[in-house]
């Protein structure tokens, strides 16, 4: 791309903020992934819809690929600039807008970090339940683009169901103002779901009016020690059914050694294969009462081999630590990410698949298992021998996710449950979609971007 249209673009929109510094392009152009040397043409640092609108159709006349960006807390590459495109960071676009008592909505520019909307949600009596370990630096137009999940899906859902109204710049620069708050509306294709999960290749997020809720009652937490994958599955099922659950949880032994190392606090004596943390409603004395029932039949029934029941906000806290830890204390060991769904019934027939073909693929390699398992959602990470080169570890990585995906389509699962396909997860898509699914898919993007700008070489190869 031409040095003039850099220029060019500043000369249409003189107030933007434009940066151009290696270390901003550094900085901008990579999210949590690490995989892809960010080399973005620039940095755009939009305050206005009018101004992304007019970055869209500058882009549009000089052919520049856009990679919206938000807090770039990203897992599988989406808002990764390593082809020289123009990152449309929407930092600058991070207010709350608006709430509405009666309808029960924050209306909130993409670029404010989820952890602000709780708060904003709650100065109002009212909750966004959508929630996860990156509150404090992810997006919501992250959130929203990826549709994320996270730890409360159990009882809330995904972002999806928590989006009343999206307003949207188009690949051809024209405005969206998409449900605009309604609760029902019954006219025709939902373009503001198709929106969601779209991650940065149909529009570019503007606006989002987001369902409140009432906070639940007062919860308990709980650390489960548990000695197999059945056990689990079965504390599951008892739990679920005696129990109004916030969240379910789980991760292995192997989570529990790094996340200790980095500086979590162990609750439980003994070692065990199987840890789950768990919140549940317990607004009384009673409530509390029940749960310790329901947590002495799944000891007496050796499902569960110890548990811990925080005393305190500060130790409910710190057994969520334990939990919402293990991705940072990862990270140094530079992580192969794998985050895929079955439906929870598939679950442990699935693990017992996927854990065989691990240990006869990876016999030297370190895997660890996390996830939301009440959802179905494992995440399976593989870290990176000190010996081995990057581009064998990848390369590795990429023949086992192949192996994995055949599986998964084996049992009508995703290759991506939360995290996005992005870059990381393109050459699978076919395994969660079906050849007929991806062509619509394709031609829905060339409806809205008719010239291919936006986030290209994301989700599809
Ligand atoms: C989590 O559940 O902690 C997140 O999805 C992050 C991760 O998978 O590392
Ligand atoms: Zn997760």
């Amino acid at each position: 791309m031409s040095p003039q249209a850099l220029a060019d673009l500043s000369s249409r929109l003189p107030d933007l903020r434009l940066l151009t510094e290696p270390g901003d392009l550094e900085h901008y152009g990579r999210d949590w992934t690490r995989r892809w040397t960010p080399a973005p043409l620039a940095i755009a640092l939009p305050a206005s819809i009018e101004e992304v609108q007019g970055i869209v159709r500058w882009a549009n006349d000089h052919k520049v690929a856009i990679v919206p960006s938000g807090g770039r807390t990203g897992l599988s590459g989406g808002a990764v600039a390593a082809n020289g495109e123009l990152v449309l960071s929407l930092a600058r676009m991070n207010r709350v807008l608006g709430f509405d008592a009666v309808d029960r909505t924050l209306t909130v520019q993409p670029g404010i970090a989820l952890e602000a909307v709780h708060t904003a949600a709650r100065e109002h009596g009212l909750i966004y339940p959508v929630d996860f370990a990156a509150r404090g630096s992810c997006s919501i137009g992250g959130n929203i683009a990826t549709n994320a999940g996270g730890i409360r899906v159990i009882r809330y859902g995904n972002t999806r169901e928590w989006i009343a109204g999206l307003k949207m710049v188009a690949g051809n620069g024209e405005l969206l103002d998409l449900n605009r708050g309604l609760i029902k509306n019954s006219s025709g294709y939902d373009l503001r779901q198709l929106m969601i999960g779209s991650e940065g290749t149909l529009g570019i997020m503007v606006e989002a009016t987001l369902r409140l809720t009432d906070p639940p009652p007062t919860s308990q937490v709980m650390l489960l020690a548990l000695p197999d994958m059945e056990a689990l599955m079965q504390v599951f099922a008892l739990f679920r059914a005696k129990l109004s659950l916030q969240a379910f949880e789980f991760f292995t032994d192997v989570a529990l050694k790094h996340v200790l190392a980095h500086g979590a606090q162990r609750a439980i004596d003994g070692d065990y294969p199987y840890y789950v943390v768990t919140e549940f409603d317990a607004a009384d004395e009673r409530a509390q009462e029940a749960a310790l029932a329901v947590f002495e039949q799944g000891m007496e029934q050796e499902w569960i081999a110890d548990g811990v029941m925080a005393q305190s906000e500060a130790q409910a806290a710190a057994l969520w630590r334990l939990r919402e830890g293990i991705t940072e204390s990862l990270a140094p060991h530079k992580p192969y990410k794998n985050d895929i769904s079955v439906r929870i019934g598939a679950v442990p027939a699935f693990l017992h698949e996927i854990q065989a073909l691990l240990a006869r693929e990876y016999p030297q390699m370190e895997v660890v298992w996390f996830g939301h398992i009440g959802d179905g959602n494992l995440h399976i990470n593989v870290l990176k021998p000190t010996v081995l080169a990057d581009t064998d570890f990848i390369a590795q990585c990429e023949h086992v996710t192949k192996l994995l995906a055949e599986t998964l389509q084996r049992h009508g699962g995703s290759i991506s449950a939360e995290h996005g396909i992005g870059l990381v997860k393109r050459a699978y898509l076919e395994s969660t979609r079906s050849a007929a699914e991806i062509a619509l898919m394709r031609g829905v993007k060339a409806v809205f971007d008719p010239n291919g700008i936006l986030n290209p070489g994301k989700l599809f190869v």
